[in-house]
């Protein structure tokens, strides 16, 4: 019995040391801040730009973890804004209210308007809090179409960041691009709301440039444009359980665009519903020039509704018959390789008879396409077709419609893929 007293007796102590280490936890100093505290009016027609941008100084000069609040029931406009970092340690900025852009693009006056609100060299931030950041895009759209127009900004843009967490807010109305990720990592945008008109010009949902290690998830996106779009290098990027449309679908690319050389690997898409939109999930490179890749790419479980293309690579030269003399000139162009897309169980209607489109390149054929169970049929229950060009792959199981996929010439090969490599092509 003394034994099990001896070996019982520490039990006390690490309870002790536990609830210690919870009370620590919980005396740690946090920094409480709200836009008030700097001046902020919140009546939506102040400009409280001054207060969002010294509150941000002063939590991210915080030595503590600090939580800056945009409280609830306010409508804050702020004008274009950097809020720069590194910071001293983790902020949470709860956007509990809302904040809103001045709605006149001649409000807006001198300087940069790449981007609304611009997050530059920032780690670990955390952005939450159930409001509403309000583009208030209308009037930038109207003048998209003007030769002299300047493009519209970015909303909201995380730059050189790492440790982000976008969550449970609402995004609408950008005047461009709703949310954007560049040369960013360790990145998470969930459960959010990204709506702006279907006639909205250029407002992407979420894009991503040269970005890695990206979870998109539990979202609903309805805009204008791309619901997401990858550009650039990104890799390691996850997206699921998402709803997208009207808009324009999933879209990695448009690659290659001014001769860039773009690697983009790593790509796995899942559990999707896809409505009304252009697209469903899009691979698109330009026509001719550029390098680099989009491989290692899996869609998975997508539903779709009502859509113009529900699976479509496009590089460009749809128009072209092959043998055509444009073909022939391009032929020894570079391009952007497109190889390893993985398609597996998609079901639903096509706005369009090209259920399938795969319009490859001379330069650059399309490699290791493989489809697995897809079933899509036109909006009215008709059959739908595909549509190949210079596109190598394999369907297993049923495919409708047929799939139109040449197989893949191995002799042309070269040099053979690994085992590895196979592996990923084969991944299911
Ligand atoms: C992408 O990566 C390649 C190779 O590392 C590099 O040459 C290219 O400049 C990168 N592109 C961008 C936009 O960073
Ligand atoms: C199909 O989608 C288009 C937009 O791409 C929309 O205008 C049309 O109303 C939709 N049709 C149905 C039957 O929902
Ligand atoms: C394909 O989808 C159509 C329409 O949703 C459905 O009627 C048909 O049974 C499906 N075919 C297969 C093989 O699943
Ligand atoms: C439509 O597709 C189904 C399944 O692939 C096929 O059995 C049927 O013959 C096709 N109908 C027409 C009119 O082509």
């Amino acid at each position: 019995m003394a034994r099990t007293a001896r070996a019982a007796a520490p039990v006390p102590l690490l309870l002790a040391a536990a609830v210690a280490a919870i009370l620590l936890r919980i005396a740690e100093p946090r920094v409480l801040l709200t836009l008030h505290d700097f001046g902020g009016v919140g009546d939506g027609v102040a400009d409280d730009t001054k207060a969002l941008a010294d509150a941000w100084a002063a939590a991210c000069a915080a030595g503590d973890d600090v939580i800056l609040n945009v409280p609830a029931g306010k409508t804050f406009q702020i004008w274009p804004l950097t809020l720069a970092g590194p910071c001293s340690s983790e902020i949470k900025l709860l956007i509990s209210g809302n904040i809103v852009a001045p709605a006149s693009p001649s409000d807006w006056g001198p300087g940069d308007h790449r981007q609304w609100l611009h997050f530059l060299n920032v780690h670990d931030l955390k952005v939450t809090g159930g409001g509403i950041i309000d583009g208030r895009g209308e009037q930038w759209w109207a003048q998209s179409s003007c030769e002299e127009a300047q493009p519209a900004p970015k909303a909201v843009h995380f730059e050189d960041c790492q440790g982000i967490s976008v969550m449970g807010i609402t995004l609408q109305n950008s005047q461009q691009y709703h949310l954007t990720f560049t040369r960013c990592s360790h990145v998470e945008a969930n459960y959010l709301r990204v709506t702006s008109p279907e006639d909205s010009v250029n407002t992407n949902g979420i894009h991503l440039v040269d970005s890695r290690n990206v979870h998109i998830m539990d979202n609903l996106i309805s805009t204008g444009d791309d619901c997401v779009s990858i550009v650039g290098n990104c890799t390691d990027v996850r997206l699921r359980a998402i709803s997208c449309g009207p808009g324009h679908g999933i879209s990695i690319g448009t690659l290659g665009v001014d001769n860039s050389v773009d690697y983009v690997e790593k790509i796995k898409v899942d559990t999707l519903f896809i409505s009304n939109a252009e697209n469903g999930v899009r691979v698109r490179t330009t026509k001719n020039g550029g390098g680099g890749f989009a491989r290692k790419v899996k869609f998975k479980s997508i539903v779709m509704r009502n859509v113009s293309n529900p699976i479509i690579v496009d590089q460009g030269n749809s128009d072209d018959p092959e043998g055509s003399f444009e073909a022939q000139v391009y032929a020894a162009a570079t391009a952007v390789r497109v190889e390893k897309i993985n398609y597996i169980d998609i079901a639903g209607t096509s706005a369009s008879d090209h259920a399938m489109t795969f319009s490859c390149s001379d330069a650059m054929p399309c490699r290791h396409l493989s489809l697995t169970n897809v079933n899509l049929t036109r909006v009215h229950g008709r059959n739908a077709s595909s549509y190949c060009r210079k596109a190598y792959g394999r369907s297993i199981g049923t495919v409708i419609p047929e799939s139109c996929l040449s197989k893949e010439d191995f002799v042309q090969q070269a040099p053979r893929h690994s085992e590895e490599d196979e592996e990923e092509y084969s991944d299911s």
